[in-house]
């Protein structure tokens, strides 16, 4: 699958739920309502059929997003579906880590092999603050996931200023310590939290330059690593990444789509364009019109983001994309 800019399409984020259990401030605000429907939801066996026609059309690579993936009770079920599909070669999963703990040996046996922890702070209080979220809870799901063998697993951190600056240092430590890849994220203008997240937006130059006061960052190479500049820590197992959607988009080498709980099909996380997949299914579309349906989304998959002139703002919160 190829779009008209040349970029190979082999990557699906698949949002599971566009609920959650935090309310990060960067992602979800508390006063959201406008949640999917269950009714609309696609079931475990139409999203196993869906990624299937993905892989047809050449989809090597699945994650598994949310909201909170695991607060959707079908997740194994529906991770071992996927993992069953003979042209699926990597299926990894997006947690916020609160309920890793009870599901950390059932999603490696279902076939998940790779892990993205969100973690944006090591106080306890500020975890709170940020996340409504208990910090205490997340730890354990990173233990647990250790314990049960994934790797890598891999720390996202999104970098505010005035809120989490002054930890960047303590993030760096417990990555080392406990062998985790970590990645900081810049804050992207996406729904009402997003542009909020605004006010403390902090190009990662900054986090670079805090880190080089202390270390040698050596450019370093991850596999199928998508957008993230990755340096390892001298002297350390610690490999750093840089994802920095604003500073320096990473547009050119986009290879992925994103499906919605509803089977929307976006075609780029900065914008609102969409192929209408659930309801084509549920009209009762063949699998070959499925295809083609997705193909044409692919075809007018757009060649960047906008968010620093959009014209219109992106309005649905990051948690119904699973980002
Ligand atoms: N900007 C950047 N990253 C975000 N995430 C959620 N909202 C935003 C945003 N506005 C990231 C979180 C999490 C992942 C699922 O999405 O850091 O790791
Ligand atoms: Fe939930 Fe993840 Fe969004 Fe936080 S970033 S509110 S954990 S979906």
């Amino acid at each position: 699958m190829q779009d008209r800019f040349g970029r190979q399409i082999q990557y699906l984020r698949l949002s599971v739920t566009d609920r959650c259990d935090f309310r990060c401030s960067y992602c979800l605000p508390r006063s959201h309502r406008d949640f999917a429907t269950p009714d609309d939801w696609l079931t475990p066996a139409e999203i196993i059929r869906l990624v299937d026609v993905f892989s047809a059309l050449g989809v090597t690579h699945v994650r598994l997003t949310g909201g909170e993936p695991l607060v959707r009770r079908e997740l194994p079920e529906i991770a071992a579906g996927i993992a069953a599909l003979p042209r699926i070669r990597d299926l990894s999963l997006s947690t916020n880590a609160s309920r890793l703990a009870a599901f950390a040996d059932r999603l490696q046996g279902a076939g998940v092999t790779r892990l993205n922890i969100s973690l944006d702070s090591l106080d306890p209080d500020k975890f709170g603050r940020i996340t409504g979220g208990r910090l205490e809870r997340v730890l354990d799901g990173i233990a647990a996931a250790r314990a049960a063998g994934f790797a890598p697993i891999k720390i996202n951190t999104v970098a505010m200023r005035g809120i989490n600056d002054d930890e960047v240092d303590a993030i760096v430590d417990f990555c080392v310590e406990h062998g985790l890849t970590l990645r900081f994220i810049e804050a992207m203008p996406v729904g009402a939290g997003g542009q909020q997240a605004q006010d403390h937006y902090m190009p990662l130059s900054e986090v670079e330059a805090i880190l080089r006061r202390r270390f040698r960052l050596a450019p370093a190479a991850m596999k199928g690593s998508g957008p993230a500049r990755y340096f390892r820590v001298d002297d350390t197992e610690l490999r750093i990444g840089f994802i920095t959607p604003q500073s320096q988009h990473f547009c050119a080498s986009c290879n992925r789509v994103r499906l919605s709980v509803r089977g929307d099909l976006y075609l780029c996380l900065g914008q609102e364009d969409k192929v209408e997949l659930g309801r084509l299914l549920r009209d009762g579309a063949s699998d070959a019109e499925l295809a083609a349906a997705i193909a044409a989304g692919i075809d007018r998959k757009p060649e960047r983001h906008h968010f620093l002139s959009a014209p219109t703002a992106i309005l649905r919160p990051m948690s119904s994309l699973g980002g």
